[in-house]
């Protein structure tokens, strides 16, 4: 079965020290640093995930016809864990993944674990691997939960078994221009998703698809693609690995969530915060040609957080936005990150120590 296909590994002796890694913290970038332990939870045959296990960080086994390598059934989420200035260690908003990943699995028709068990193997996880969660200001711990059909199966159906499995990697910036202002390029040919599709979850199968064209797009020069929607070729839609804001005067627009967007924890975040901020938030069609007049452009994900955009360059034209110390996407991340690193006061019970 699949617990048996996961490789046997040793029981670990959890840590549970104070000291750190040995790691150059200084240049962490958006790479995979293996850590200690990654943790693992299997369905039974009826669809149930009973216990789960760390185990050290190491390869997996499955069989050649498992379902995810044949049919694409997995998921992913992406959480952060973040260090306070006092050492202890602070999550943010798992409760979401875990919900976002129970809609996925229901989309893609896999079993899920329940909200509970996704948030305890979220903390075990941050909590066996406490000596790379970087120190405050030098980055985060990224866990990255999976789900995969990984039973056997030929025929195309869902897979008989399910793996739950998370592992974590020490994260700096996303972007390599680092807090430098991101330049988009429209994409006018590849869609990222179409509607009835499966661009609303968090489906394995919506990220290789958008490498020609983030390769495209980087190979000229520019940070990252920007989609629109596959149907008109019209609004924006969302970057290869984030959302997208536009900011003008003090109305702040995100495409709504219909299906092809991506429903993202910093998105939703970054919409209550500049409500509660006074700004009007509309989720709604933006047509590509209302960029044109925008004060300022921002992305948001868990990887890059909030991510100003100097500009974007749609058939050939190049349009600027404001950015700076000064702008509203940065007071927005700096409410965010204060509250994701203890160092405003978390009145909305965001985060959970651990
Ligand atoms: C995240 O922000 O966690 C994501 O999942 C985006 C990613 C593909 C790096």
């Amino acid at each position: 079965n699949a617990a048996s296909s996961l490789q046997q590994v040793q029981e670990p002796s959890i840590y549970s020290g104070d000291e750190y890694a040995d790691v150059d913290w200084d240049n962490l970038g958006f790479g995979l640093m293996p850590t200690d332990y990654m943790y693992t939870m299997t369905s039974s045959k009826d669809g149930h995930f009973a216990k789960g296990q760390l185990s050290p960080f190491g390869d997996i086994k499955m069989s050649p016809s498992a379902g995810v390598l044949n049919y694409g059934q997995g998921l992913f989420e992406g959480t952060k864990a973040y260090r306070k200035e006092n050492g202890n260690i602070l999550l943010f908003r798992p409760d979401q993944n875990a919900i976002r990943m129970k809609i996925g699995a229901e989309r893609m028709c896999m079993p899920s674990p329940s909200i509970d068990q996704f948030i305890d193997a979220v903390k075990q996880t941050a909590l066996a691997n406490k000596r790379w969660v970087p120190p405050p200001g030098k980055g985060t711990l990224y866990m990255r939960p999976l789900l995969m059909g990984t039973g056997p199966i030929l025929g195309v159906a869902p897979a008989p078994e399910y793996t739950f499995l998370i592992y974590a990697s020490p994260v700096g910036n996303y972007f390599k221009e680092g807090f430098a202002p991101l330049n988009l390029l429209v994409e006018d040919d590849y869609a990222r998703a179409s509607r009835g599709g499966a661009g609303g979850v968090k489906a394995i199968s919506n990220y290789a698809p958008v490498f020609n064209a983030m390769k495209r797009a980087k190979g000229r020069g520019y940070s990252d693609a920007l989609y629109l929607d596959s149907a008109n070729k019209k609004n924006l839609e969302e970057a290869s690995s984030c959302n997208i804001f536009v900011i003008k005067g003090n109305l702040i627009s995100t495409p709504a969530t219909n299906g092809t967007i991506l429903p993202g924890i910093t998105r939703r975040s970054i919409i209550e915060i500049a409500r509660d901020s006074g700004y009007k938030v509309e989720e709604r069609d933006i047509p590509v040609d209302e960029l044109v007049g925008a004060d300022e452009v921002f992305c948001t994900g868990t990887a890059v957080v909030v991510a100003p955009v100097g500009s974007i360059t749609y058939k050939d034209k190049r349009i600027e936005f404001k950015v700076g110390a000064q702008s509203v996407s940065r007071q927005l991340y700096s409410t965010l990150v204060g509250i994701q690193m203890g160092h405003i006061e978390d009145t909305k019970g965001w985060t959970i120590e651990i």
